[in-house]
């Protein structure tokens, strides 16, 4: 019969079971690290919002009424207005300083900067034509003759039942140029609009209304205006991801969210701006894998010049675009009066791993010694 020696068994028991405890919950704790990295959309907590990126310039031609129609039908929860303003001091909906890439029509008119032109000359040239010769595989006869929408036919037209997301934009401000402001007047002018369209209350509660720069002059122009307005600070593609995490603190000055160029977006970037509590929305996504893998790294939307496809990746997890906004202002609120979910910025890299480590250097010290002692 084997004889055991309770008095140095005891404490090896008690040993290994302290270790087991110890190696359980290190366990639990790279369970609870590898869910956190794998659900990185939930942290800011809102939907993914699908923003139709100049409408849907993938299959319209951008930024007419056109396109933006077809990027509601599409599942877009906001439609993009990049703004320009005439001579006369109209705000219309154009993407190029100049009128050549998109434009066709007599050359006194719709040649050379928009700037230049008044609404009328403006009104005289055709958007649509040039989308037919360069896309004929998505032509339409009824794209031909559409006109440059100015931004008060925009609103009259969708009204506050739409979300949009507003660029404003400066001749001499162009993305890789940012911090000068053109002083157009702009965004003053884009203020008195939406009042107009009794957009401005609705855009500080429910983000009816994002609007958008590369020019952070031009943002806090509009947020000593009114900070109640939610803003998004867009950064070029000649930034890095280095530069871009630098001016997260400036940002969270006066902007809820980012809107950082597709390259430049990692995990990393994604947790720093989350925990300023800023939304992080790239741009411009067109195929389906890249929206996938942003939305595995926590981004909070993104343009897209295929809204259709951002629905089809988002399936269940899409929301209407009533939904978004107001889910999205909702998640920022609670973000940032620390009810939502608390992100320390990690850069992207887990805390957890080593302290998991450390614990488990100890306890298995903590073994050894009381064998020792046995
Ligand atoms: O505003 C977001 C995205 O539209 C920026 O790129 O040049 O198309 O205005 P861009
Ligand atoms: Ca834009």
């Amino acid at each position: 019969m084997k004889h055991h020696n309770h008095r140095t068994e005891a404490p090896i028991r008690r040993s290994i079971a302290l270790t087991a405890v110890v190696v359980g919950s290190l366990v639990a704790a790279f369970c609870v690290s590898g869910a956190a990295a794998a659900t990185g959309a939930d942290l800011m907590g809102g939907p993914v919002v699908n923003v139709g990126h100049r409408g849907t310039a993938g299959l319209a031609p951008e930024h007419t009424i056109a396109s933006y129609d077809l990027a509601l039908e599409d599942g877009a929860d906001y439609i993009e207005q990049d703004l320009r303003m005439t001579k006369d001091g109209v705000l219309v909906v154009l993407h190029d300083e100049d009128l050549d890439r998109t434009t066709r029509g007599p050359a006194e008119n719709c040649t050379g900067p928009v700037g230049e032109k008044t609404l009328e000359q403006v009104k005289t040239c055709d958007v649509g034509s040039f989308f037919n010769e360069r896309y004929p595989e998505y032509a339409r006869d009824g794209y031909e003759g559409l006109k440059i929408p100015t931004l008060e036919e925009v609103f009259r037209r969708y009204g506050t039942e739409t979300n949009y997301y507003i660029e404003t934009r400066s001749a001499d401000a162009p993305p890789g140029n940012p911090g000068v402001d053109d002083s157009s007047g702009m965004e003053e002018e884009l203020l008195r609009l939406m009042d107009e369209y009794s957009l401005r209350e609705t855009a500080a509660e429910n983000w009816r209304v994002l609007i958008q720069s590369f020019v952070p002059a031009s943002l806090e122009e509009i947020h000593a205006e009114d900070p109640s307005l939610p803003l998004v600070q867009l950064y070029s593609d000649e930034e890095t991801g280095e530069t871009l995490r630098a001016d997260l603190e400036a940002a969270g000055g006066y902007a809820v969210g980012i809107g950082p160029s597709t390259d430049d977006v990692d995990r990393g970037l994604v947790e720093s701006a989350h925990a300023r509590c800023l939304a992080v929305h790239p741009y411009t996504l067109v195929e389906e894998p890249d929206m996938r893998e942003l939305i595995d790294l926590g981004v909070d939307g993104m343009f897209t010049d295929f809204p259709n496809r951002l629905e089809g990746v988002l399936g269940g997890e899409a929301v209407d675009g009533n939904r978004a906004a107001i889910g999205s202002a909702e998640a920022s609120r609670a973000c940032l009066s620390g009810t939502g979910t608390e992100v320390p910025d990690t850069g992207g890299v887990s805390l957890l791993l080593p302290a998991a480590l450390g614990a488990l250097l100890l306890s298995l010290g903590l073994l050894v010694a009381t064998v020792r002692r046995a």
